[in-house]
């Protein structure tokens, strides 16, 4: 089936789904956000864009910032960033300190919590306002030269992150943090809290879809090595203790946010963004990872 074809389909097929699943709570500001919203675009390397429903409507990135910070770090310490994080996926939820006690506080993957504070600390080191660097990063990407982080959202989070800051201060007492707890988690939670909708986000994933370079200016980020081994880890751990499931039924590199958006990417082919706040029991989209399955099923088109 051809993809347009196929979003029309999908947007029939997700509709009884569009009521179900949680939003996510914890984070106060998230809370009111209507469940039963849904958008998703695709963005082939030529520039070409399908979508389908409320693609336009701008959502929390949230842990699909982690993405996008992943290139920043690997852009400026290379292959060095994995003394600092892992690369295993770690079949705990996202917001897990289990893990951490055993193994000397170095953090499975760079796509769950704990990981993600360490590539902002790597970044708190590097840039003087981390938050504005991915800003400016998801701004070239996405050829969107407006798009911020929200103020409201980060604030909010920050009021509500005891479990982060409980994990970023274990990090520290292994000596693994290079700032102070409390910066890296005001530039951890303005990272999560930018705003794109499906279009923009499905334009950004096609730096790895082209492996390592911008469609749209040709500018190289990432050599193809880089680009691989990130589309790996998407696969691998980009939907946290979901991601074995998550390959099964998709096929597909992917990274989530508990905003709803989930990203994903056909090396050579196209960006893809799905987005629907209703959460399933994992923090993924439940209509979008729904979405994308029917996707891949439809098309016959993933990475296998
Ligand atoms: O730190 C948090 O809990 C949130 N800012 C982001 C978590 C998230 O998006 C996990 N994704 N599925």
């Amino acid at each position: 089936m051809h993809d347009r074809q196929a979003l029309d389909a999908i947007y029939a097929h997700v509709q009884p789904l569009l009521g179900q699943g949680r939003v996510a709570d914890y984070i106060p500001e998230l809370a009111h956000v209507p469940r039963e919203q849904f958008g998703m675009a695709i963005v082939k390397l030529d520039g070409e864009v399908l979508q389908v429903g409320a693609a336009e409507q701008r959502f929390s990135i949230q842990s699909i910032s982690k993405l996008f910070a992943l290139v920043l770090a690997l852009q400026s310490e290379g292959e060095a960033l994995w003394q600092r994080v892992g690369r295993e996926p770690s079949g705990t939820p996202f917001n897990s300190l289990v893990q951490l006690e055993a193994e000397g506080g170095k953090p499975r993957n760079p796509f769950i919590n704990a990981g993600a504070l360490v590539v902002t600390d790597v970044l708190c080191s590097r840039f003087a306002t981390p938050e504005n660097a991915l800003v400016g990063l998801m701004r070239r990407l996405s050829g969107n030269a407006a798009l911020d982080y929200n103020l409201k959202v980060a604030q909010s989070e920050r009021r509500h992150s005891d479990r982060n800051a409980a994990m970023a201060h274990f990090i520290a007492s292994f000596g693994r943090l290079a700032n102070p707890v409390d910066r890296v988690l005001d530039a951890y939670c303005s990272q999560c809290s930018i705003e794109m909708n499906c279009v923009e986000l499905a334009r950004a994933a096609l730096l790895l879809a082209q492996h390592g370079s911008v469609p749209h200016s040709g500018e190289r980020l990432l050599t193809p090595s880089l680009a691989k081994r990130i589309s790996a880890l998407m696969l691998t751990c980009g939907t946290y203790d979901a991601a074995g499931d998550f390959a099964f039924r998709v096929g597909l590199p992917a990274k989530s946010g508990v905003g709803g958006g989930i990203v994903a990417l056909i090396p050579g082919r196209c960006g893809i963004c799905v987005w629907s706040p209703g959460l399933d029991e994992t923090g993924n989209s439940l209509a979008g990872t729904a979405a994308l399955e029917m996707f891949t099923t439809l098309t016959e088109r993933s990475i296998f």
